[in-house]
């Protein structure tokens, strides 16, 4: 049967695998000094996968190791992780691990970590996995274009305990604008997109195919790894006949609580759910994206084989670990107000652009359309919007003053959201990357630990190319 997977290990044969590992597991993983160096190689360069269905045409694609999405990198949490990566393209590149707490130069961000790998070259990244969770990686140069031509993939940091599940499954989710013969529409970084939604593409992937069919087994209890690996479309999830209960957004552990309306997940977010498959043998039910009201549709079926798994589902579901990130102080904390700014029908007349106050025609012009504190950025080397002291707790206020939604992320740390136009949140929730609506307000928090210049920006890819990036330092 097309279109299906089963790309995780069962319970029993990670444990298999994992071996002697239960024997350590009294001990903080991180803490030990002797676990393994884990090296992957990672190619980036053109090639060609069948995104629409196994028989037709093949789209050509830019990718990782000629897969689309790259292989699955898996570590357990506090290996030290070595990746060679390989620019097979035409034109320069970088890998930025997503969420991960990285030492600055090991960020991927060109000229402002490293010198971006040229075409030929190869650059080793070498880092600990200080936290478990659900990440991802891709290029920082150019993402609007080399994101969405498919260089992209998941990057999964296994607890040291994992929770006890029958299959760990990862949907990469990713949508594609593809003209009939099924390749790609070369309008990248359009005016049109730029200055509105973003790229919204006209096909949904899940793991880089056309998906009909997820295949269930009665009684199963799924572990299920959400990431938007998409420029722009954010996915808003209905599972019909289930209640997921949400476990980490953006890999960090949350109160584990049931959903039962639409979950919400912009560009470059992850969240990890456990999905008690409660159905019975026989049964279908889809699971649909409702986020955009004028482009609904169905992501896939969940369909059950004729057998059941166990008799009774289990019920308890435990929280995960807690990660390593410090606990901010916000009595003691300081408060700084971030604007975002610009695009369509926001009411922005003038913004700073390469030193200068310029027009909204005129930004539009030069390829800009957003700013950051009254600032489009022109590149990923500018003065930074914020100079934070060395492990003493911030409150970022960010005020989203334009008419469309931003999922906003911060590179080198990951923070608390502790509120949303003025009211607390439920579960202050840890994220790196923060989905704001249309003239929202939110408050974020966390501790300046990890010394550097560390990009924060939109991730839709065409807002931050329209020049929706800061720069904020930590000295
Ligand atoms: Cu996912 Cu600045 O990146
Ligand atoms: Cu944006």
């Amino acid at each position: 049967m097309k279109n299906t997977f089963n790309n995780g290990l069962s319970r029993r044969s990670f444990l298999a695998a994992a071996g002697a590992a239960a024997g350590v597991a009294a001990v903080p993983a991180w803490a030990a000094p002797s676990l393994p160096l884990r090296q992957f190689d990672l190619d980036a360069g053109p090639g060609a996968t069948h995104l629409v269905d196994s028989d037709g045409a093949k789209t050509k694609v830019w990718s990782y190791n000629g897969r689309v999405p790259g292989p699955e990198i898996r570590i357990r949490q506090g290996e030290r992780l070595r990746v060679a990566v390989r620019n097979g393209l035409t034109e320069e590149t970088t890998v930025h691990w997503h969420g991960l707490r990285v030492p600055h130069a090991m960020d991927g961000v060109p000229h402002l970590t490293q010198k971006p790998i040229a075409p030929g070259e190869t650059f080793v990244y070498e880092f600990d996995a200080p936290d478990a969770g659900t990440y991802w990686y891709h290029p920082h140069q150019r993402s609007f274009e080399q994101v969405g031509r498919g260089l992209y993939g998941p990057l999964i940091i296994e607890e040291p305990n994992p929770p006890q599940i029958d299959r760990d499954v990862t949907w990469v989710l990713d949508d594609w604008r593809l003209l009939k013969d099924a390749q790609i529409s070369e309008d990248f970084g359009n005016r049109h997109d730029m200055s509105h939604a973003g790229r919204i593409g006209n096909t949904v992937t899940v793991n880089g195919r056309i998906t009909d069919i997820f295949e269930a087994m009665a009684g199963e209890r799924i572990r299920l790894r959400l990431i938007n690996a998409a420029n722009a479309r954010i996915f808003g999830l209905e599972f019909d006949g289930h209640t997921p209960w949400v476990i980490a957004y953006d890999g960090q552990p949350i109160d584990p609580h049931q959903v039962t309306g639409r979950l919400d997940i912009g560009p470059a977010m992850r969240i990890d759910l456990i999905l008690d498959l409660t159905g019975n043998p026989g049964d279908a039910f889809a699971v649909r994206d409702t986020f955009y009201s004028r482009l609904k549709y169905r992501l896939l079926n969940v369909v059950y084989g004729p057998k059941r798994l166990r008799e009774k589902p289990m019920r308890e579901v435990a929280a995960l670990p807690d990660n390593t990130m410090p606990e901010p102080d916000l009595a003691s904390a300081e408060r700084h107000h971030i604007a975002f700014g610009g695009g369509m029908m926001g009411g922005m007349t003038m913004a700073k652009m390469g030193g200068r106050e310029v027009g909204m025609m005129e930004m539009m012009r030069n390829g800009k359309a957003w700013t950051v504190n009254g600032v489009a950025a022109t590149g990923h080397v500018m003065d930074p919007i914020l100079t934070l002291a060395r492990n003493r707790s911030y409150i970022l206020a960010l005020d989203n003053q334009t008419a469309w939604h931003h999922p906003i992320h911060l590179h080198g740390h990951s923070f608390r959201v502790i509120s949303r136009n003025g009211e607390p949140t439920r579960h202050k929730e840890w994220q790196d990357t923060v989905l704001m609506a249309p003239r929202e307000q939110v408050e974020i928090a966390f501790v300046a630990d990890n010394p550097g210049g560390w990009m924060f920006h939109c991730h839709i890819l065409e807002h931050q190319a329209g020049g929706m990036m800061g720069v904020i330092q930590v000295t």
